[in-house]
């Protein structure tokens, strides 16, 4: 659905974003991660054809955005919805004037606008709040409000740029989860801009990690955070502190496997004792992924690492 080849972006003579190769298939939740600065909101904004681009090529429903004249630009970020972190309401208009207001532009009869905007409310939760003004609504409300908003004119992507850091971590996870609702509901491919490692373990399937413009990580999440490679971990700010002595293996559960029992039957069949180092249980995208270092004798290596494998979990040795 989302095409983007060897993409160059310069502000002046600044390169924003290098070389940037992705595809993002139709239904799809795809993060963008990445620290400030790093490019994400200049990516987004270049797939919503806000934004021009250098170099490469940027493919959106088989269309070039580049070479699309005015028009067909308007018509195709018809296509698109966006929300932000500030929501952008209109503070001087109700919850029903908000979410009408695409509508409007576009010329849509009254009726048919009322009833989108009562469905898209009762969709989000908010069908009480109609007639309220933005100031009368918590931030998650607001959020909600801009969810409807962007949903008006039927798009099949909605881009969503930190729509959740201004929220605390419930409201985040309501917000996310009705997001993951949309996403299966009306089959809407959902392109989300974080600097939160919380948000992409929580909803997105896919995941491409920036850092000043490069793509230093692309990878299903579950991936990302089972194996993270050396970046990633820097990225996450993980350091490894491990025993001097003896052999560190550190085992990587894949989803759905189960850790606890692994290790206790390792144990036992082997009839050996063994230090756990760390572990960490993580649940991934409703999976439960972990990863854990045990610290054995040299002279039990061979035995253990054979074990290991016959059991085909992923492993590497500190
Ligand atoms: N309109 C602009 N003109 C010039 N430089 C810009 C413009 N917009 C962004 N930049 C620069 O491009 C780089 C990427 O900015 P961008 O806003 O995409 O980062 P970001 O990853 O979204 O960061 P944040 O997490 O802070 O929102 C930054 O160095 C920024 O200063
Ligand atoms: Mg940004």
């Amino acid at each position: 659905m989302i095409n983007i080849k060897n993409l160059d972006k310069y502000y002046s003579d600044t390169k924003v974003l290098n070389n940037i190769s992705i595809d993002i298939k139709k239904g799809e939740i795809f993060a963008i991660v990445g620290h400030s600065g790093a490019g994400k909101s200049t990516l987004l904004r270049c797939i919503n054809g806000l934004e021009d681009y250098s170099d490469g090529s940027l493919i959106v429903n088989n269309k070039e955005i580049k070479a699309l004249g005015k028009d067909q630009l308007r018509e195709f970020r018809k296509n698109i919805g966006m929300i932000f972190q500030h929501f952008s309401l209109i503070q001087r208009k109700t919850v029903f004037e908000n979410v009408a207001l695409p509508m409007q532009l576009w010329g849509f009869k009254k009726e048919v606008i009322l009833k989108k905007v009562k469905d898209l409310l009762e969709l989000v939760g908010l069908d009480k709040k109609i007639d309220a003004y933005p100031n009368q609504l918590s931030g998650g409300q607001k959020q909600r409000v801009a969810i409807a908003r962007a949903l008006t004119l039927d798009p099949d992507i909605l881009l969503s740029d930190e729509a959740t850091s201004a929220l605390d971590p419930n409201t985040t996870t309501s917000i996310l989860n009705l997001l993951k609702e949309i996403n299966e509901k009306l089959n809407i491919t959902i392109i989300l801009v974080t600097h939160e490692m919380e948000v992409v373990k929580q909803i997105a399937q896919k995941a491409l990690l920036l850092e000043h413009g490069n793509i230093i990580g692309f990878d299903d999440t579950e991936e990302l955070f089972l194996k993270p490679d050396l970046k990633m971990k820097e990225f996450l700010g993980e350091t490894e502190v491990v025993p001097n002595e003896g052999v560190n293996i550190k085992i990587y559960f894949p989803k759905d496997n189960a850790f606890q029992s692994f290790i206790t039957k390792m144990a036992r069949e082997l009839d050996m004792d063994f230090n756990i180092v760390w572990g960490k249980l993580e649940e991934i995208n409703t999976h439960i992924v972990g990863n854990m270092v045990i610290n054995i004798e040299e002279k039990d290596k061979e035995k253990v690492t054979n074990y290991i494998k016959e059991h085909k979990i992923i492993w590497e040795v500190l």
